[in-house]
């Protein structure tokens, strides 16, 4: 059925309890998620966390080892791709060089002998701004361009589910974030459900209602990309989403909802409703944004941390912010943006200054955070998850 109709809105997905083994290899260790109809999902992760694999598996091109999909609650695990509700857009977007734009996009569609295919199609180049180079070829095209039309192609198809793996990779900056907002308007006009793949951090925040951050092929956190940021709960989402100072500690009160502990550099208080750790040996973390400087002590107040003296060992200028690193004894490097403004005090290397940070702006992490931080900013992970099974149920084909 759904290969050939045209979905009028998008479907929910919803992956359950899959695994991927390849052989010697388990690619996806455990996948658990569903992304209701209609919404911008993004999956973020680092190189080879199982991003490309998830979206194989959602297309059909790659069989679970266990587990079951479902596309708008019908369960699609068996069924052959080009039956599946779903388009994709892929990193290298392979345009027919011999024809027009138009005809590229039109293609599907007269291969389905769908009425009116050359209308739908400039109807879809429009949605990308490209119905004025419609009878170029790819050729003839920038980059940019030609990953638009790739979308135009995906996208007039009325896929229930579209899938796409980075496909502004080959972008500049400057186009990239111009077509980060193209597509969540073209997303928000089609009212198709999108799961968008990608390692830019930033690129995931700006377009995804919900976004979850993939590590070892498993979902470390899911939520909004305002929750996700404001509230990390892992070491891991911490550091690869933004920047996060990661403080150990240890809890030496926990009441009236306010978790009291030792660092190195003095005593710091967390909500309780922010720490996923409330005994014991825990980490406190705050973003380097909600940092303020003090070139003398600030005065006692319950409501917020201070940690000091410690010393400006770099102070970098980026335009709209200073980056500042303050060397703190006993705790090492805390990092401070603080925005340009005519009024407020620039410090230079060498300074001694204290740092604070109002309490509810801090988090409470588990003891092993720091350790996971250090894993999201080496970036690539090319050792495996887990050790695969090898056994009847070892290897799909
Ligand atoms: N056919 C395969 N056989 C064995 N291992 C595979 C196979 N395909 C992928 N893998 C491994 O599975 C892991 C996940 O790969 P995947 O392509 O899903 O990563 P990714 O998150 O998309 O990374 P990137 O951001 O680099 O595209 C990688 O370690 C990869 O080497
Ligand atoms: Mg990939």
């Amino acid at each position: 059925m759904a290969a050939t109709g045209f979905a009028e809105s998008g479907a929910d997905l919803e992956l359950d309890g899959i695994r991927k083994v390849f052989p010697g290899f388990t690619a996806i260790d455990e996948l658990d998620l569903v992304i209701p109809a209609g919404s911008f999902f993004a999956l973020l992760g680092p190189s080879g966390c199982g991003k490309t694999t998830t979206l194989r598996l959602v297309a059909g091109l790659e069989e679970p080892t266990q587990g079951r999909i479902l596309i708008g609650g019908k369960d699609v695990t068996a069924v052959k791709p080009h039956k599946r509700p779903v388009n994709t857009v892929f990193q290298s977007y392979a345009l027919f060089p011999h024809m027009s734009v138009l005809d590229n996009v039109a293609f599907g569609l007269k291969r389905r002998r769908v009425a009116d295919a050359l209308g739908r199609a400039h109807e879809a180049l429009r949605l990308v701004e490209l119905d004025h180079v419609a009878s170029r070829r790819p050729a003839q095209l920038s980059g940019g361009q030609q990953q638009r039309v790739a979308l135009a192609r995906a996208v007039v198809n009325r896929p229930a589910l579209l899938l796409l793996d980075e496909p502004l990779g080959a972008l500049d900056l400057k186009l990239r974030r111009q077509m980060q907002l193209e597509l969540k308007s073209i997303q928000g006009e089609v009212g198709l459900t999108f799961l968008h793949v990608t390692h830019d951090q930033e690129e995931a925040m700006t377009m995804a209602d919900t976004v979850a951050v993939m590590n070892r092929g498993r979902i470390e956190q899911l939520g909004s990309p305002q929750e996700l940021y404001e509230l990390p709960r892992t070491g891991f989402v911490a550091a690869f989403l933004g920047q996060s100072n990661l403080l150990p500690a240890t809890v030496v009160s926990n009441a009236g909802g306010i978790v009291t502990a030792r660092t190195a550099g003095g005593v710091v208080a967390v909500p309780e409703s922010r720490a996923v750790a409330t005994s014991g040996e825990i980490t406190v973390g705050v973003r380097p944004e909600k940092l303020t400087l003090s070139g003398t002590q600030p005065e006692p107040d319950a409501s917020r941390n201070v940690l000091g003296p410690g010393r400006i060992v770099d102070a970098s200028f980026t335009g709209a912010s200073t980056q500042y690193i303050v060397e703190i004894p006993g705790i090492g490097a805390i990092t401070v943006f603080e925005q340009n403004m005519v009024f407020g005090a620039v410090f230079s290397a060498g300074a001694e200054v204290w740092v604070s940070w109002r309490a509810e702006h801090g988090f409470g992490l588990d003891a092993a955070a720091k350790a996971e931080a250090a894993t999201a900013e080496e970036g690539e992970l090319d050792t495996p998850a887990a050790p695969a099974e090898s056994g009847p149920d070892g290897e799909a084909a």
